[in-house]
Protein backbone atom coordinates (compact mmCIF):
# COMPACT_ATOMS: atom_id res chain seq x y z
CA UNK A 1 0.00 0.00 0.00
CA UNK A 2 1.05 3.75 -0.17
CA UNK A 3 1.24 5.91 3.04
CA UNK A 4 2.55 9.58 3.45
CA UNK A 5 4.17 10.68 6.11
CA UNK A 6 4.06 14.17 6.72
CA UNK A 7 6.91 16.37 8.68
CA UNK A 8 4.97 18.60 10.46
CA UNK A 9 7.52 19.28 13.66
CA UNK A 10 9.66 22.52 12.52
CA UNK A 11 9.83 25.39 13.93
CA UNK A 12 9.97 28.57 12.44
CA UNK A 13 10.39 32.09 13.62
CA UNK A 14 10.50 33.84 10.57
CA UNK A 15 6.54 34.68 10.37
CA UNK A 16 6.47 36.25 14.30
CA UNK A 17 4.26 37.83 15.10
CA UNK A 18 2.04 35.80 13.81
CA UNK A 19 4.16 32.56 14.44
CA UNK A 20 4.98 31.04 17.83
CA UNK A 21 6.37 28.03 19.31
CA UNK A 22 3.21 26.19 19.53
CA UNK A 23 2.17 27.65 15.80
CA UNK A 24 4.76 27.35 13.73
CA UNK A 25 4.24 28.24 9.84
CA UNK A 26 2.62 25.19 8.44
CA UNK A 27 -0.32 25.94 11.26
CA UNK A 28 -0.61 30.01 10.23
CA UNK A 29 -3.56 31.10 8.08
CA UNK A 30 -1.31 32.87 5.78
CA UNK A 31 -3.97 32.46 2.29
CA UNK A 32 -7.04 32.48 3.88
CA UNK A 33 -8.66 29.77 6.08
CA UNK A 34 -6.80 26.82 4.82
CA UNK A 35 -3.03 26.54 6.68
CA UNK A 36 -0.29 24.89 4.52
CA UNK A 37 -0.95 21.49 6.79
CA UNK A 38 -4.41 21.24 5.77
CA UNK A 39 -3.58 21.60 2.16
CA UNK A 40 -0.84 19.12 2.04
CA UNK A 41 -3.49 16.52 3.83
CA UNK A 42 -6.22 17.36 1.52
CA UNK A 43 -3.91 17.49 -1.90
CA UNK A 44 -3.20 13.83 -1.51
CA UNK A 45 -7.36 13.40 -1.98
CA UNK A 46 -7.53 11.04 -4.61
CA UNK A 47 -3.78 9.62 -4.07
CA UNK A 48 -3.57 8.17 -0.75
CA UNK A 49 -6.28 6.97 1.72
CA UNK A 50 -6.79 9.19 4.94
CA UNK A 51 -5.97 6.22 6.64
CA UNK A 52 -2.55 5.97 5.07
CA UNK A 53 -1.63 9.32 6.35
CA UNK A 54 0.66 9.83 9.15
CA UNK A 55 1.71 12.56 10.56
CA UNK A 56 5.23 13.52 12.97
CA UNK A 57 4.65 16.19 15.03
CA UNK A 58 6.17 17.19 18.09
CA UNK A 59 4.30 18.10 21.89
CA UNK A 60 4.89 21.75 21.50
CA UNK A 61 2.63 21.83 18.33
CA UNK A 62 0.43 18.58 18.56
CA UNK A 63 -2.38 20.51 19.77
CA UNK A 64 -2.70 22.65 16.92
CA UNK A 65 -1.82 20.08 14.72
CA UNK A 66 -4.51 17.72 15.50
CA UNK A 67 -6.78 20.29 15.19
CA UNK A 68 -5.95 20.91 11.76
CA UNK A 69 -5.89 17.35 10.80
CA UNK A 70 -9.67 16.39 12.61
CA UNK A 71 -10.15 14.45 9.41
CA UNK A 72 -7.47 11.75 10.30
CA UNK A 73 -7.65 8.58 12.63
CA UNK A 74 -6.24 9.99 15.77
CA UNK A 75 -3.64 7.33 15.75
CA UNK A 76 -2.23 8.32 12.75
CA UNK A 77 -0.71 11.84 14.83
CA UNK A 78 2.30 11.34 16.67
CA UNK A 79 4.14 13.70 18.57
CA UNK A 80 8.16 12.99 19.00
CA UNK A 81 9.56 12.66 22.69
CA UNK A 82 11.91 15.13 21.60
CA UNK A 83 13.38 17.42 18.84
CA UNK A 84 15.45 15.57 16.80
CA UNK A 85 15.68 17.04 13.31
CA UNK A 86 14.26 15.49 10.11
CA UNK A 87 16.21 11.73 10.45
CA UNK A 88 15.25 10.30 13.05
CA UNK A 89 11.56 11.77 12.43
CA UNK A 90 11.58 9.65 9.13
CA UNK A 91 13.20 6.80 11.11
CA UNK A 92 10.83 6.66 13.15
CA UNK A 93 7.70 7.30 10.08
CA UNK A 94 9.20 4.14 8.97
CA UNK A 95 8.67 2.30 11.74
CA UNK A 96 5.28 3.15 12.25
CA UNK A 97 4.22 2.47 8.70
CA UNK A 98 6.63 -0.85 8.80
CA UNK A 99 4.31 -1.68 11.26
CA UNK A 100 1.15 -1.42 9.18
CA UNK A 101 2.83 -3.17 6.23
CA UNK A 102 6.19 -3.86 5.69
CA UNK A 103 6.38 -3.32 1.98
CA UNK A 104 4.43 -0.08 1.89
CA UNK A 105 5.96 3.05 -0.63
CA UNK A 106 6.09 5.63 1.45
CA UNK A 107 6.14 9.45 -0.01
CA UNK A 108 7.70 12.02 2.64
CA UNK A 109 5.98 15.33 2.59
CA UNK A 110 7.10 18.59 4.44
CA UNK A 111 3.73 20.10 5.66
CA UNK A 112 4.88 23.71 4.90
CA UNK A 113 5.03 24.22 0.98
CA UNK A 114 2.88 25.52 -1.33
CA UNK A 115 1.44 23.98 -4.13
CA UNK A 116 -1.67 25.24 -6.08
CA UNK A 117 -1.79 22.54 -8.94
CA UNK A 118 -3.33 19.57 -7.73
CA UNK A 119 -3.59 17.73 -10.96
CA UNK A 120 0.26 18.23 -11.98
CA UNK A 121 0.79 17.13 -8.42
CA UNK A 122 -0.86 13.82 -8.47
CA UNK A 123 1.24 13.13 -12.18
CA UNK A 124 4.05 13.78 -10.66
CA UNK A 125 3.83 11.89 -7.85
CA UNK A 126 2.22 8.65 -8.90
CA UNK A 127 5.25 7.95 -11.63
CA UNK A 128 7.65 9.14 -8.56
CA UNK A 129 5.60 6.30 -6.72
CA UNK A 130 5.79 4.01 -9.72
CA UNK A 131 9.47 4.64 -9.97
CA UNK A 132 10.37 4.04 -6.01
CA UNK A 133 8.17 0.47 -6.86
CA UNK A 134 9.61 -0.42 -10.04
CA UNK A 135 13.75 0.30 -8.83
CA UNK A 136 15.97 -0.10 -6.26
CA UNK A 137 16.05 3.99 -5.99
CA UNK A 138 15.14 6.98 -3.84
CA UNK A 139 12.88 9.16 -5.74
CA UNK A 140 13.40 12.83 -4.91
CA UNK A 141 11.03 15.42 -6.91
CA UNK A 142 13.27 18.40 -8.22
CA UNK A 143 12.46 22.21 -8.61
CA UNK A 144 14.27 23.87 -11.35
CA UNK A 145 16.48 26.53 -9.67
CA UNK A 146 15.92 30.48 -10.38
CA UNK A 147 18.30 31.77 -8.12
CA UNK A 148 21.42 30.30 -5.51
CA UNK A 149 19.27 29.56 -2.86
CA UNK A 150 21.90 28.32 -0.11
CA UNK A 151 19.23 27.29 2.10
CA UNK A 152 17.73 24.27 -0.67
CA UNK A 153 19.44 21.24 -1.44
CA UNK A 154 20.88 20.42 -4.96
CA UNK A 155 20.61 17.54 -6.97
CA UNK A 156 22.88 17.23 -10.02
CA UNK A 157 20.66 15.28 -12.74
CA UNK A 158 22.28 12.84 -14.62
CA UNK A 159 21.31 10.17 -17.09
CA UNK A 160 17.84 9.09 -17.84
CA UNK A 161 17.27 6.05 -16.02
CA UNK A 162 16.38 2.95 -16.88
CA UNK A 163 13.54 1.39 -14.82
CA UNK A 164 12.14 -1.88 -16.40
CA UNK A 165 8.33 -2.80 -16.56
CA UNK A 166 7.46 1.13 -16.36
CA UNK A 167 6.62 3.41 -18.85
CA UNK A 168 6.59 6.98 -17.01
CA UNK A 169 5.69 10.26 -18.38
CA UNK A 170 7.43 11.97 -16.20
CA UNK A 171 11.33 10.36 -16.65
CA UNK A 172 13.48 10.03 -13.74
CA UNK A 173 16.58 10.61 -14.16
CA UNK A 174 19.50 9.26 -11.91
CA UNK A 175 21.16 11.94 -9.33
CA UNK A 176 24.73 12.36 -9.56
CA UNK A 177 25.09 14.13 -6.18
CA UNK A 178 22.66 15.37 -3.92
CA UNK A 179 24.40 18.29 -1.98
CA UNK A 180 22.30 19.86 0.51
CA UNK A 181 22.73 23.76 1.45
CA UNK A 182 25.67 24.35 -0.13
CA UNK A 183 27.61 27.89 0.94
CA UNK A 184 26.23 30.73 -1.39
CA UNK A 185 29.66 30.61 -3.71
CA UNK A 186 28.58 27.01 -4.60
CA UNK A 187 25.21 27.08 -4.86
CA UNK A 188 25.97 29.84 -7.59
CA UNK A 189 28.49 27.48 -9.23
CA UNK A 190 25.85 25.03 -9.57
CA UNK A 191 23.75 27.59 -11.29
CA UNK A 192 26.27 28.39 -13.98
CA UNK A 193 27.27 24.79 -14.53
CA UNK A 194 23.76 23.89 -14.64
CA UNK A 195 22.19 20.44 -14.74
CA UNK A 196 20.77 21.21 -10.92
CA UNK A 197 17.33 20.92 -9.62
CA UNK A 198 16.60 22.31 -6.19
CA UNK A 199 15.50 19.60 -3.60
CA UNK A 200 11.83 19.71 -2.94
CA UNK A 201 12.15 18.13 0.60
CA UNK A 202 9.47 15.29 -0.66
CA UNK A 203 10.79 11.90 -0.88
CA UNK A 204 9.45 8.58 -2.16
CA UNK A 205 11.06 5.03 -1.73
CA UNK A 206 9.87 1.55 -0.84
CA UNK A 207 10.21 0.31 2.91
CA UNK A 208 12.75 -2.13 2.03
CA UNK A 209 14.91 -0.17 -0.11
CA UNK A 210 14.94 2.75 2.71
CA UNK A 211 15.96 0.24 5.15
CA UNK A 212 18.40 -1.54 3.04
CA UNK A 213 20.47 2.30 2.66
CA UNK A 214 20.23 3.43 5.96
CA UNK A 215 21.38 -0.05 7.42
CA UNK A 216 24.99 1.03 5.24
CA UNK A 217 24.83 5.18 5.74
CA UNK A 218 22.90 5.57 9.30
CA UNK A 219 23.28 2.11 11.50
CA UNK A 220 21.47 4.45 14.92
CA UNK A 221 18.76 4.56 12.68
CA UNK A 222 18.55 1.44 11.32
CA UNK A 223 19.01 -0.04 14.61
CA UNK A 224 16.28 2.19 15.78
CA UNK A 225 13.71 1.17 13.30
CA UNK A 226 14.72 -2.54 14.03
CA UNK A 227 14.00 -1.92 17.42
CA UNK A 228 10.44 -0.61 16.43
CA UNK A 229 9.43 -3.46 14.40
CA UNK A 230 10.45 -5.94 17.65
CA UNK A 231 8.97 -4.37 20.16
CA UNK A 232 5.71 -5.53 21.62
CA UNK A 233 5.13 -1.56 22.75
CA UNK A 234 6.89 0.64 20.45
CA UNK A 235 5.01 3.87 22.21
CA UNK A 236 7.54 2.81 25.12
CA UNK A 237 10.35 2.04 22.66
CA UNK A 238 10.17 5.15 21.13
CA UNK A 239 9.79 7.03 24.22
CA UNK A 240 12.96 5.30 25.54
CA UNK A 241 15.04 5.37 22.65
CA UNK A 242 14.20 8.33 19.88
CA UNK A 243 15.38 10.73 22.64
CA UNK A 244 18.80 9.29 22.74
CA UNK A 245 19.20 9.54 18.31
CA UNK A 246 21.71 12.04 16.89
CA UNK A 247 20.01 15.43 15.68
CA UNK A 248 20.77 15.01 11.97
CA UNK A 249 18.42 15.60 8.94
CA UNK A 250 17.36 13.68 6.21
CA UNK A 251 19.51 15.10 3.51
CA UNK A 252 22.50 14.49 5.54
CA UNK A 253 22.26 11.55 6.78
CA UNK A 254 20.57 9.80 4.20
CA UNK A 255 20.40 11.83 0.51
CA UNK A 256 24.06 12.89 0.51
CA UNK A 257 24.80 9.17 0.66
CA UNK A 258 22.57 6.86 -0.76
CA UNK A 259 23.65 4.70 -3.84
CA UNK A 260 20.81 5.25 -5.69
CA UNK A 261 18.91 8.66 -5.53
CA UNK A 262 16.55 9.33 -8.86
CA UNK A 263 15.11 12.56 -9.67
CA UNK A 264 11.67 13.93 -11.11
CA UNK A 265 11.53 17.39 -11.63
CA UNK A 266 7.79 18.99 -10.82
CA UNK A 267 5.75 20.14 -13.46
CA UNK A 268 3.81 21.81 -10.58
CA UNK A 269 4.19 25.11 -8.91
CA UNK A 270 6.36 25.45 -5.71
CA UNK A 271 6.96 28.02 -3.09
CA UNK A 272 8.14 27.08 0.48
CA UNK A 273 7.68 30.44 1.57
CA UNK A 274 10.17 31.36 3.85
CA UNK A 275 9.56 34.51 4.40
CA UNK A 276 6.90 37.54 4.54
CA UNK A 277 8.47 38.64 1.05
CA UNK A 278 7.38 34.85 -0.53
CA UNK A 279 4.15 35.65 1.45
CA UNK A 280 3.40 39.18 -0.23
CA UNK A 281 3.09 37.65 -3.51
CA UNK A 282 0.24 35.84 -2.59
CA UNK A 283 -1.46 39.03 -1.09
CA UNK A 284 -3.90 41.64 -2.67
CA UNK A 285 -2.86 44.92 -4.10
CA UNK A 286 -3.83 47.96 -2.21
CA UNK A 287 -2.80 50.98 -4.32
CA UNK A 288 -0.13 51.02 -6.89
CA UNK A 289 3.01 49.34 -4.64
CA UNK A 290 1.59 47.90 -1.03
CA UNK A 291 0.50 44.21 -0.32
CA UNK A 292 -2.11 43.62 2.45
CA UNK A 293 -4.65 40.63 4.06
CA UNK A 294 -7.08 43.20 4.64
CA UNK A 295 -7.59 46.84 3.59
CA UNK A 296 -5.81 49.62 4.52
CA UNK A 297 -5.28 53.63 4.68
CA UNK A 298 -2.48 54.38 3.15
CA UNK A 299 -1.02 57.66 1.47
CA UNK A 300 1.89 58.23 -0.22
CA UNK A 301 3.41 55.04 0.86
CA UNK A 302 4.97 52.39 -1.44
CA UNK A 303 6.28 48.82 -1.16
CA UNK A 304 4.81 47.93 2.28
CA UNK A 305 3.69 44.22 3.37
CA UNK A 306 0.66 44.54 5.96
CA UNK A 307 -0.41 41.88 7.38
CA UNK A 308 -3.08 42.51 10.10
CA UNK A 309 -4.37 39.69 12.15
CA UNK A 310 -6.32 41.46 15.12
CA UNK A 311 -10.05 41.80 14.45
CA UNK A 312 -11.44 44.94 14.36
CA UNK A 313 -8.46 47.07 14.06
CA UNK A 314 -7.03 49.11 11.09
CA UNK A 315 -3.89 49.92 9.88
CA UNK A 316 -3.05 53.08 7.90
CA UNK A 317 0.59 54.25 6.50
CA UNK A 318 1.59 57.57 5.87
CA UNK A 319 4.86 58.37 3.76
CA UNK A 320 6.53 54.74 4.30
CA UNK A 321 7.80 52.60 1.85
CA UNK A 322 9.55 49.21 2.35
CA UNK A 323 8.43 48.33 5.62
CA UNK A 324 6.85 44.89 7.13
CA UNK A 325 4.25 45.60 9.33
CA UNK A 326 2.23 42.61 11.15
CA UNK A 327 -0.39 43.22 14.07
CA UNK A 328 -1.70 40.60 16.02
CA UNK A 329 -3.50 40.91 19.51
CA UNK A 330 0.11 40.85 21.48
CA UNK A 331 2.29 42.01 18.98
CA UNK A 332 2.96 44.33 16.08
CA UNK A 333 6.08 43.89 14.20
CA UNK A 334 7.31 46.28 11.88
CA UNK A 335 10.76 45.79 10.16
CA UNK A 336 12.40 47.09 6.87
CA UNK A 337 11.58 44.91 4.30
CA UNK A 338 14.79 44.42 3.55
CA UNK A 339 15.77 42.64 6.40
CA UNK A 340 12.90 39.92 6.05
CA UNK A 341 15.68 37.05 6.78
CA UNK A 342 16.33 38.79 10.16
CA UNK A 343 13.31 38.39 12.37
CA UNK A 344 15.22 35.22 13.08
CA UNK A 345 17.09 37.33 14.89
CA UNK A 346 14.82 39.30 16.62
CA UNK A 347 13.23 36.96 17.97
CA UNK A 348 15.96 35.45 20.31
CA UNK A 349 15.86 38.73 21.91
CA UNK A 350 12.19 38.53 22.80
CA UNK A 351 10.84 37.47 26.08
CA UNK A 352 9.75 33.83 25.84
CA UNK A 353 5.94 34.27 26.21
CA UNK A 354 6.40 35.40 23.11
N1 LIG B 1 8.25 15.79 12.81
C1 LIG B 1 9.26 16.62 12.62
N2 LIG B 1 10.27 16.65 13.53
N3 LIG B 1 9.26 17.44 11.55
C2 LIG B 1 10.30 18.27 11.38
C3 LIG B 1 11.37 18.34 12.28
C4 LIG B 1 11.36 17.47 13.41
O1 LIG B 1 12.25 17.45 14.26
N4 LIG B 1 12.25 19.28 11.83
C5 LIG B 1 11.72 19.77 10.68
N5 LIG B 1 10.53 19.18 10.42
C6 LIG B 1 9.61 19.39 9.26
C7 LIG B 1 9.34 20.84 8.93
O2 LIG B 1 8.15 21.25 9.57
C8 LIG B 1 9.18 20.77 7.41
O3 LIG B 1 7.84 20.44 7.08
C9 LIG B 1 10.09 19.62 6.98
O4 LIG B 1 10.27 18.82 8.15
C10 LIG B 1 11.44 20.05 6.43
O5 LIG B 1 12.18 20.66 7.47
P1 LIG B 1 12.82 22.10 7.30
O6 LIG B 1 13.45 22.47 8.59
O7 LIG B 1 11.84 23.04 6.71
O8 LIG B 1 13.98 21.76 6.25
P2 LIG B 1 14.73 22.79 5.34
O9 LIG B 1 13.77 23.75 4.72
O10 LIG B 1 15.86 23.37 6.11
O11 LIG B 1 15.36 21.86 4.19
C11 LIG B 1 14.63 20.83 3.55
O12 LIG B 1 13.65 21.35 2.66
C12 LIG B 1 14.16 22.09 1.52
C13 LIG B 1 12.98 22.52 0.67
O13 LIG B 1 12.07 23.24 1.39
C14 LIG B 1 15.66 19.96 2.80
O14 LIG B 1 15.04 18.76 2.40
C15 LIG B 1 16.25 20.69 1.60
O15 LIG B 1 17.09 19.82 0.85
C16 LIG B 1 15.12 21.20 0.71
O16 LIG B 1 15.66 21.93 -0.40
MG1 LIG C 1 11.82 24.34 5.06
Amino acid sequence: ATYALILAGGSGTRFWPLSRNTRPKQLLQLFGDDTLLEQTIRRLEGLVPLENILILTNSQQEAGVREVASMLPAENIFAEPAKRDTAPAVALGIGLVAARDPDATMMVLPADQLIQDVEAYHSVMRDAISAAEHSDGLVTIGIRPTWPCPSYGYIERGDRASIPGVELEHKPREVKRFREKPAPELAEQFLTHGGFSWNAGMFVWSLPTVIRELAKHSPELARFISEMRGSSDIAATVAAQFPKLTPISIDYALMEKAARVLNIEATFDWDDVGSWLSVANYLEKSGEHNRVNQPITELESENNIVFNARKGSRIALLGVDDLIVVQTEDALLIANRHQADGIKKLVDLLPPEL
